[in-house]
């Protein structure tokens, strides 16, 4: 084997071997930050405790997410979301592809860790404080949030709800709390099949579906991500701008609902 060529993470993982075939391209190293020797081959079977040695070195100390690392926000995360994309990715659902080096990575962390290590460590997710997107986490450029709320009011809030905070009943996740680019990677993933189209992947396939017969274009998709953010609360020192005519959000408090 090629040690050169291995993900580092995964090298350190010992998952080098064990994931990847000769014949699935290996993604460049660069592409895969270094991680940290101590990350998950921690023993350590306290929630918080876990998040530090091990998430927190590729989703920042407060689950808020890096854009560098094209890692998504996750605190505050449901737990039954999180496990669902545990078990996806455990399972083969997500980051099945060497060649697609992010959900790879978070694949071999999911594979790594002990069960209930992943239980502990979503409960603590789960309590953490959601991060508001700010800045480059938030910003859209040249879209229409206006167009975004009537297709995200026609064919998404059924299933996430009006304001975005998800539905546990429909495996649906809050959309708010992610960063504007993660949404707009995942929804081109899902439109692509890169994400959602495994066998058994029945919540992926609802999106699968979502994207290709709504989401005509790009521009269109950017839309509906730039009013999803609208839903999110004001972050604290930027002046209020982003209120939709329309919106249910317009004359509101902007909380957060679970
Ligand atoms: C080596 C870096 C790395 C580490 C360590 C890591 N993650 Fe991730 N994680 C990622 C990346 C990259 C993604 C985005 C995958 C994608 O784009 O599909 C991700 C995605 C996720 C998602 C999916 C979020 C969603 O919106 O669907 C969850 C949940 C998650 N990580 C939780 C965790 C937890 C909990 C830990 C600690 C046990 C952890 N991650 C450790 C890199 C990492
Ligand atoms: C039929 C129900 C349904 C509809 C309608 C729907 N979604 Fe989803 N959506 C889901 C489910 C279920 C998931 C979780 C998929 C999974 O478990 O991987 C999801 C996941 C997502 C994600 C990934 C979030 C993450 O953290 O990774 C995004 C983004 C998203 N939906 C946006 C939209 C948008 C935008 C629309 C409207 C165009 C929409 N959805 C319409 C059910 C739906």
């Amino acid at each position: 084997m090629n040690f050169i060529r291995q993900p580092l993470a995964l090298l350190i993982l010992g998952l080098g071997g064990a994931v990847s075939h000769a014949a699935d391209p290996v993604p460049p190293a660069h592409a895969v930050d270094p991680v940290h020797p101590a990350i998950a081959a921690t023993k350590a079977m306290d929630g918080k405790a876990i998040f530090q040695a091990v998430c927190a070195h590729c989703h920042g100390a407060n689950g808020e997410g890096k854009i560098e690392l094209k890692t998504p926000s996750i605190a505050g995360m449901p737990s039954w979301y999180v496990t669902t994309q545990f078990a996806n990715f455990r399972e083969g659902r997500r980051g099945q592809n060497a060649a697609d080096p992010q959900p790879f990575m978070m694949a071999g962390i999911a594979k790594a860790l002990q069960p209930e290590q992943v239980k502990a460590v979503i409960t603590h997710v789960e309590k953490m404080p959601v991060v508001v997107p700010t800045g480059k986490d938030r910003e859209m450029a040249g879209t229409d949030p206006k167009e975004g709320m009537q297709l995200f009011q026609e064919r998404c809030m059924e299933c996430h709800r009006y304001n975005a905070s998800g539905e546990m009943a429909f495996g649906s996740p809050p959309l708010t709390g992610r960063q504007a680019w993660y949404l707009e990677e995942q929804l081109k993933r899902f439109k692509s099949g890169k994400r959602g189209a495994i066998k058994n992947d029945v919540n992926g396939a609802k999106m699968v579906q979502m994207t290709s017969l709504f989401i005509e274009d790009e521009q269109m998709l950017r839309n509906v991500v730039a009013y999803i953010m609208t839903l999110n609360p004001e972050p604290a020192n930027e002046p209020s701008k982003q209120a939709v005519e329309g919106s249910p959000f317009k004359d509101d408090v902007r909380t957060v609902e679970r």
